[in-house]
């Protein structure tokens, strides 16, 4: 189910909200998409543009799962199904999204948001950025764009991920595509970061099919099935980018990044933009729930993991919520080890059992009062590589910020006593319910 297919399935199900007056890119679009609490909305008139903009699609777990055409409950499962086994997508000689090819390249017909008054400029929020490894193959990932003028961006590139990686050792323009519009199998698989040399387009093709065709200009392969495709090159002039408000939802430091030159636009004839506010729920659900599964694989590989839960008060990045069938005395504490190896710029994770629902942050709580003692259970690693998003961070220009990691082991705990007799007082009673009808008076009373 491409894009476009995805939002007349919300129309359908009376799920989406249609905006036919017009609305202004700059500041106006963001607050109303703030105001309608981010649930789906289709602009149809966007002041500047002859583009409808759509935005909302990622802002709840089961919106996410209805695009994928799953249950809720199986998203887990089945990204890390896809993420285990990629499955290479096939190349078309023609696509949707090369209907219209302008080479007469003019980035100001593109409607652009601006979020904020104090923002470095509009910025594309959706582009998922294809390119080219030269010793480990595609990439692909999601990256901020910062409009400059009609051809060019800065370019928000993370220090260390692949991007990065590729960009650092070419010497010269690194050939990118940004796909714009994208179905939900390629919003999911861009935002995970498999090992080096696995190429998201296969793992997004795994969760639906996802047939690719090669970019006018260059021998990238985009997704045939997107709406809008900026071919370009990553230069190694260098610009200041930012501010910029990101999933902390505060405003991220200014920075030396590259230039994105664009050589030629591609798009469907009628295409829609995708757009998403910084700082909202769809960013952070979109960043961290492909992240689950990474962390999910790392701990199954130390005990054994039901799930994780990245949660909203962490930005569904910074901070985690494991649950493990406790088999060892020490699983706690190893599941604690491998959550901050499964994703990289988690900070704080809590570990609890199956009896603990993962998703109710008073349950979690509850765990770490009755079962966790800071002078036993609590793992603090100093001085480790961080999200850069995380304003408390120590900041190090061009390199990975720095932080300290806290891990809570909130599981059950026994000794070599009688474990059941130990297990026991764990344990939550519960009230039995009754009949409140024997005891209330009834209407007629
Ligand atoms: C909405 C959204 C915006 C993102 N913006 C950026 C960005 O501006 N720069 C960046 O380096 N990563 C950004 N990311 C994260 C990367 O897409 C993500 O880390 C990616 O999985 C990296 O993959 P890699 O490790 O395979 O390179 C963003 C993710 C999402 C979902």
């Amino acid at each position: 189910m491409d894009l476009r297919m995805f939002v007349d399935r919300l129309q359908s199900m009376g799920k989406l909200q249609v905006i036919e007056r017009e609305v202004d890119p700059y500041l106006e679009m963001a607050r109303v998409i703030h105001t309608l609490g981010e649930r789906p909305v289709l602009f149809l008139c966007v002041r500047g543009s002859s583009f409808p903009v759509i935005a909302g699609l990622c802002s709840t777990r089961e919106q996410i799962a209805l695009g994928l055409e799953i249950e809720a409950g199986k998203l887990l499962p089945t990204l890390a199904g896809a993420l285990r086994q990629p499955v290479e997508p096939q190349c078309v000689d023609t696509a949707p999204c090369q209907e219209v090819v302008e080479p007469d390249v003019d980035l100001m017909q593109l409607p652009v948001n601006t979020h904020f008054v104090e923002d470095g400029g509009p910025y594309v929020t959706t582009g998922v950025v294809v390119m080219g490894d030269p010793d480990l193959g595609r990439n692909v990932s999601y990256h901020r764009l910062q409009r400059l003028d009609r051809r060019h961006f800065a370019v928000r590139i993370v220090e260390g991920r692949g991007m990065h990686t590729a960009w650092s050792k070419t010497g010269e323009d690194l050939p990118v595509a940004v796909c714009i519009g994208n179905s939900m199998p390629v919003l999911l698989a861009g935002a995970m970061s498999p090992a080096p040399g696995v190429d998201e387009l296969s793992i997004a093709n795994a969760l639906g099919a996802t047939p690719v065709v090669k970019c006018v200009t260059s021998n990238l392969e985009v997704p045939a099935h997107c709406e809008i495709v900026l071919e370009g090159r990553l230069t190694h002039e260098l610009v200041e980018e930012g501010p910029f408000v990101d999933l902390t939802e505060t405003r991220d430091i200014v920075r030396l990044q590259p230039v994105l030159e664009v050589d030629c636009i591609t798009h469907r004839s009628d295409a829609i933009y995708q757009t998403l506010l910084p700082g909202g729920c769809e960013h952070k659900l979109l960043m961290g729930l492909p992240r689950e599964p990474s962390i999910f694989e790392a701990v199954n590989e130390v005990c054994r993991c039901l799930n994780v839960s990245l949660t909203a008060g962490g930005g569904h990045w910074l901070h985690a919520v494991v649950q493990i069938s406790k088999q060892d005395a020490v699983d706690g504490s190893r599941a604690i080890g491998a959550a901050f190896k499964g994703h990289s710029s988690l900070k704080h994770v809590v570990v609890v059992d199956e009896s603990v629902d993962l998703f109710d942050p008073q349950a979690v709580e509850w765990a770490i009062a009755t079962r966790f003692q800071a002078d036993s259970d609590l793992n603090v690693l100093h001085n480790q590589p961080s999200s850069s998003l995380d304003p408390s961070a120590t900041q190090v220009p061009g390199k990975k910020a720095r932080t300290a990691k806290m891990g809570l082991d909130a599981t059950v705990k026994w000794d070599s006593g009688d474990k059941q007799a130990q297990l026991g007082s764990y344990e939550k009673v519960q009230y039995e319910s009754v009949e409140l009808g024997d005891y209330l008076p009834g209407p007629q009373d």
